[in-house]
């Protein structure tokens, strides 16, 4: 029978066998699981770890100060912050299908872990690269025997092939609720801990059709309000996750005051949810949902409309690409 305690010691003690007297970089997203899988290694090989935490300008409002401030804070450990986000941008630029989209950002997070490597070779050579990986990250990137191809997660199917790092991933054969109880017994604090997951790839991936700075804006925005008004309700720990989603290719006519609008509509999905394999939709309050329809509708100039998903997972996925 596994315990928590002996998943910890049976994990340091493979990342200690693995690394041995190497170095390694572990890519931090702000998320649970590369936030557990930094601390189980820096248990094993303690300084000789060094987190990057990438800023592809794909993040949520707030993001890059939690990393910075809160994770530093409880752990302590070496933090290297990139401003990766023309890089981003850049790559993404024309790009609408959502496989691709993957791809380039998986591929584009490994390029700043190799310029970060050479930046770091005067302290040692980094050679491992770290990373949150879990099980379910596996399938469903057809990682599993006789599994298909879902969809790449940015860290399984969208690495490229030259990949030059040896990976350590402690996580891999972990579900999300596992993950959480050793982060806990690492002594991670509970708002690293029970964080709702947010994918690597951000909102690149919550754009549907290009990902522009100006639709990162409006979609930062739309989702800044449903979070705060999930909280403010008290509802974070009833639901798995929440994405936000913006339309970018769709408009429709709205009313506005005495005018006319034609804006984009952002779709509400908020999920139940045991292990992401399968999901439901959360029946959240209709207050709630007023609240964020309205203040969204109010303060974010570019969005008329706001839509529920009811959809399940299956068929649904989670996120919409
Ligand atoms: P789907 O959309 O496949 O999502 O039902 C299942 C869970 O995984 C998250 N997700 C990702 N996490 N990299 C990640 O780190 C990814 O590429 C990725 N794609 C989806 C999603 O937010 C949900 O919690």
């Amino acid at each position: 029978q596994w315990t928590t305690s002996s998943i910890v010691e049976e994990q340091v003690k493979r990342i200690s066998d693995q690394i041995g007297d190497g170095r390694a970089i572990c890519g931090l997203s702000g998320g649970v699981d590369s936030a557990v899988a930094a601390a189980l290694v820096q248990r094993a090989i303690g300084d000789r770890l060094t987190c990057v935490f990438v800023d592809h300008g794909l993040l949520r409002a707030g993001e890059r100060t939690q990393v910075e401030r809160d994770f530093v804070a409880a752990t302590g450990v070496n933090l290297v912050t990139v401003d990766a986000r023309e890089r981003f941008l850049d790559a993404l630029a024309g790009v609408t299908d959502p496989e691709q989209k993957r791809k380039i950002i998986g591929r584009e997070f490994i390029r700043v872990f190799e310029q970060a490597e050479r930046d770091l070779k005067a302290e040692g050579d980094y050679r491992f690269l770290v990373q949150g990986t879990l099980y379910p990250d596996v399938v469903e990137s057809g990682g599993g025997e006789g599994t298909a191809n879902i969809k790449s997660h940015h860290n399984v199917g969208g690495l490229p092939d030259d990949l030059q790092f040896e990976l350590v991933e402690p996580l891999r054969l972990l579900f999300k609720d596992e993950v959480r109880r050793v982060g806990l017994e690492l002594g991670l604090p509970e708002t690293i801990v029970h964080r709702q997951p947010f994918p690597g790839p951000g909102l690149g991936i919550r754009i549907i059709g290009e990902v522009t700075a100006d639709r990162l804006e409006t979609l930062r925005a739309a989702d800044q309000i449903a979070r705060e008004e999930l909280t403010a309700a008290g509802l974070d720990r009833d639901i798995w996750q929440c994405p936000v989603v913006l339309l970018a290719d769709v408009r429709s006519v709205g009313v506005q005051g005495d005018g006319r609008t034609y804006g984009h509509p952002v779709v509400l999905r908020p999920v139940s949810s045991e292990d992401a394999m399968t999901a439901d939709w959360t029946r959240l309050p209709y207050d709630v949902l007023e609240r964020i329809s309205t203040r969204i509708t109010n303060e974010v100039a570019e969005v008329n409309r706001v839509v529920l998903d009811v959809t399940s997972k299956p068929p649904g996925t989670i996120e919409w690409e």
